[in-house]
C-alpha cells in the first residue's frame, strides 16, 4: 500500500531517509523550519501525511510532536535509538525506527540493521518498509523499558566511538613511539577492519589475537612498560587486555600457568 510520508527535519538522517522512501514507491512531502523551493513548514507537511517521521534531534522530538496536530489516522515516528515512543504521545500511534548507523557524506541505509519498536497492527509494514530499503529489520521489545533502551543505545554507541577511543589511545602509543602521528589511522584502521572481518566470520572468540591470546606475557610486560615510559595512563589497556582474555579462555587456547600470568600483569594497580 502506497502512503505518504512528510519527514520532519532535513538533517543527515532525512537525506537518507527520503531518497530510500522515494525509491520504494512512497510519496514524500518536507517539513522544515525554514522552507526552501518544494518544501512545506513541519505544520503543513505533517496534515498531508499517513506516517509523520520527526527527523530532529533527539532533545527536540518530544517539542516538535507537541507542536503538530495530530489525526486518529496517522502514524508518528521517530529514529532515536535513545528516546522512548511516550515523546511521540501527542500522536494517537507511535513507532521506532532506529538504523543502526553513522551516517555521513552520502552514505545510504542499506545493509545496516534497523530497531524497530512498533505495535503488532505497525510492525508488519515497516517490517516490509526496512527490507525495500535494503535493511535488516531488528524488532525490539515493544514497549521497551528504560533499562533495556540505555542498553541497546550503549552497545550502539560503544560499537561506534567506543571503537574511536580505543583507536584515540592507539594513535597516542604509535605518538609515543616516535613514528608519524598521521600515520597512525591509515596504518592502523586496516587492522581494525580485520578483526572485524574475521570477527563477523569466527565469532569474536575466534577472531581475538596478539599477545594475550597467545600467552606472551613477555610481550604484554613491554606493552605496559611502553605506557608507563610515554607517561601515558595504562588503565584502558589493563581493562581491555582482562576482556581480551576472558575471550582467549573461551577457546581454551591458553594453559592454567599462563592464565595466572597474564592475569597478574593485567590486575588493576
Ligand atoms: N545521523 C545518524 O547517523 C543517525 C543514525 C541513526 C539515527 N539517527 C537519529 O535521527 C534523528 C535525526 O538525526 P540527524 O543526525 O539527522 O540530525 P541532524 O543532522 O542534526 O538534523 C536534524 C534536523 O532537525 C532540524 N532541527 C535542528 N534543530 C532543531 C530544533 N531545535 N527544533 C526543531 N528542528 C530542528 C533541522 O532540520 P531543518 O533545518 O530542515 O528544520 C536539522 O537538519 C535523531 O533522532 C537521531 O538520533 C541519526
Amino acid at each position: 500500500m502506497k502512503r505518504r510520508h512528510a519527514v520532519i527535519g532535513l538533517g543527515r538522517l532525512a537525506r537518507a531517509l527520503i531518497p530510500a522512501l522515494r525509491q520504494a514507491g512512497e510519496e514524500v512531502v518536507v517539513g522544515r523550519r525554514s522552507p526552501g523551493p518544494g518544501e512545506l513548514m513541519p505544520a503543513e507537511a505533517a496534515q498531508q501525511a499517513d506516517w509523520v517521521w520527526l527527523t530532529v534531534p533527539d532533545d527536540q522530538i518530544a517539542a516538535t510532536a507537541a507542536a503538530l496536530s495530530w489525526r486518529a489516522d496517522q502514524l508518528a515516528l521517530h529514529c532515536s535509538g535513545a528516546t522512548p515512543l511516550s515523546a511521540l504521545a501527542p500522536a494517537p500511534v507511535a513507532a521506532g525506527f532506529h538504523p543502526l548507523t553513522l551516517l555521513a557524506g552520502d552514505a545510504g541505509l542499506a545493509g545496516v540493521h534497523v530497531g524497530i519498536e512498533a505495535d503488532a497492527a505497525h510492525r508488519p509494514a515497516l517490517q516490509a518498509l526496512a527490507q525495500a530499503f535494503g535493511l535488516v529489520p531488528l524488532v525490539l521489545p515493544s514497549p521497551m523499558s528504560a533499562q533495556a533502551r540505555a542498553g541497546y543505545h550503549a552497545a550502539a554507541n560503544l560499537a561506534a566511538s567506543g571503537v574511536l577511543a580505543v583507536l584515540a589511545e592507539a594513535e597516542a602509543l604509535w605518538d609515543s613511539a616516535g613514528l608519524t602521528r598521521s600515520d597512525a589511522l591509515p596504518a592502523l584502521a586496516p587492522l581494525t577492519r580485520g578483526a572485524l572481518d574475521t570477527a563477523l566470520a569466527r565469532g569474536l572468540a575466534g577472531a581475538v589475537s596478539g599477545p594475550i591470546a597467545r600467552g606472551d606475557t613477555g610481550v604484554l610486560a613491554r606493552h605496559l612498560g611502553a605506557l608507563a615510559a610515554a607517561g601515558l595512563a595504562d588503565d584502558l589497556l589493563l581493562a581491555l587486555g582482562r576482556r581480551q582474555l576472558a575471550l582467549a579462555q573461551h577457546t581454551g587456547r591458553l594453559d592454567a600457568a599462563q592464565i595466572t600470568a597474564l592475569q597478574a600483569l593485567l590486575a588493576s594497580p
